[in-house]
């Protein structure tokens, strides 16, 4: 059996150093918020090359709240991309604002810049490019035409911690960056919860009051407010884990090196990292026309692969309220129809690797 992804693997990695940090939190009894989850925000917030950084208990709280400092709400319109966890849109639509999609861009399955401008009108208010797979979007085109119109650009960063566009660590190239540390993410935590980071400090005077109930201080309620607040554990965990971070990810960068290189001639699309990313793989993706076919037989040998995701969000039950059609965003659809994500994780030896490439060439139909 090889698995998609093996948390206890790593847990097993860093065992002495996670459960005294579990028994620091115990001790002092900072269940919400406190110590390590302050050291936590000023840590992870230097590491992305950002001012602030608010800890909240969820990636899907992280870009609700951004938005909602950037000032979105009812009647507004967010761009973003349909091609993404369902997440994106979700918290789009807890503002009460619209999404409105543009496609992707093939290769790098990240917004289409090309199709932005298409998408602006009067209402619209903020982009919120996704960082899939651990690839950066195509940053630079996007921060200027939010420029040329007075746009917040709000990155979803959920799934690349540590990846960098051009050299600079996403989350802090746009006006706000939204983090997810869900246990399976590069940085993940032993339950749920995420980050928003950012350099502007009313931004962050707002966020922090936000996820706490809108308190500035103790009972002192300015802003209608949420329960959003990271929880000690996850803090301290997450603390641990950071000091870790950048070994784990040139791990998965080598895992993603040794696929491709395996995977020549295979017969499927191995992913493609664009000239200004450093790619950090929370997925990686292969692609090919008989995708279901390839995962049946490679969950026949044992194999768990993932797909991600298998409907493009304008097309999922949840939205059809946007009033979006099959059709609409061409590149998304034909990408949500190939996709197929390989095991992935930094602990991944290379004899597994060489046997989960094998079993793929094998279930092509040997080597071409
Ligand atoms: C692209 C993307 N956005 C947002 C989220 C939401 O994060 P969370 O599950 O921590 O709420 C996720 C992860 O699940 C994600 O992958």
């Amino acid at each position: 059996m090889i698995p998609f992804v093996d948390l206890k693997a790593q847990y097993h990695s860093i065992k002495d150093e996670i459960d005294a940090a579990i028994a620091r939190v115990l001790e002092s009894s900072q269940f919400v918020l406190g110590n390590e989850v302050a050291a936590f925000e000023e840590e992870f917030a230097a590491y992305c090359g950002a001012r602030y950084g608010i800890a909240v208990n969820s990636g899907t709280s992280a870009l609700h709240l951004a938005l909602l400092a950037a000032g979105i709400g009812s009647g507004d319109e967010v761009i973003t991309v349909p091609f993404t966890f369902v997440a994106t849109v979700a918290a789009i639509c807890y503002t009460g604002a619209r999404p409105v999609f543009v496609d992707i861009e093939p290769r790098s399955y990240t917004m289409d810049v090309n199709q932005v401008e298409g998408a602006i009108t009067e209402q619209t208010k903020a982009i919120l490019p996704v960082h899939l797979y651990g690839q950066p979007a195509d940053m630079d085109p996007i921060l200027e035409i939010a420029r040329h119109y007075g746009l917040v650009v709000i990155e979803d960063a959920a799934q690349a911690h540590g990846a960098e566009y051009k050299g600079h660590r996403v989350g802090s190239i746009g006006g706000l960056g939204c983090f997810s540390f869900y246990p399976s993410k590069n940085l993940g935590a032993y339950g749920e919860g995420g980050m928003v980071v950012m350099n502007s400090p009313e931004y962050a005077r707002i966020i922090r009051m936000l996820r706490d109930w809108g308190q500035e201080r103790k009972y002192y309620h300015v802003l209608k407010g949420y329960n959003y607040r990271m929880e000690g554990m996850q803090g301290a965990i997450l603390r641990v884990k950071l000091r870790h971070l950048e070994a784990w990810t040139e791990a998965r960068r080598a895992c993603a090196a040794r696929y491709d290189e395996l995977l020549v001639g295979s017969g499927v699309q191995s992913p493609t990292v664009m000239p200004y990313s450093r790619h950090v793989y929370y997925i990686y993706a292969v692609r090919m026309p008989q995708r279901d076919a390839l995962q049946q037989a490679l969950h026949a040998q044992g194999i768990q692969t993932g797909i991600h995701y298998p409907i493009p969000v304008h097309l999922l039950e949840a939205h059809a309220d946007l009033g979006y059609q099959a059709g609409d965003f061409p590149c998304s659809e034909q990408a949500a129809g190939e996709v197929l994500s390989l095991p992935m994780y930094a602990e991944l030896t290379s004899d597994l690797l060489g046997q989960v490439a094998s079993a793929i060439r094998q279930a092509q139909g040997g080597d071409r």
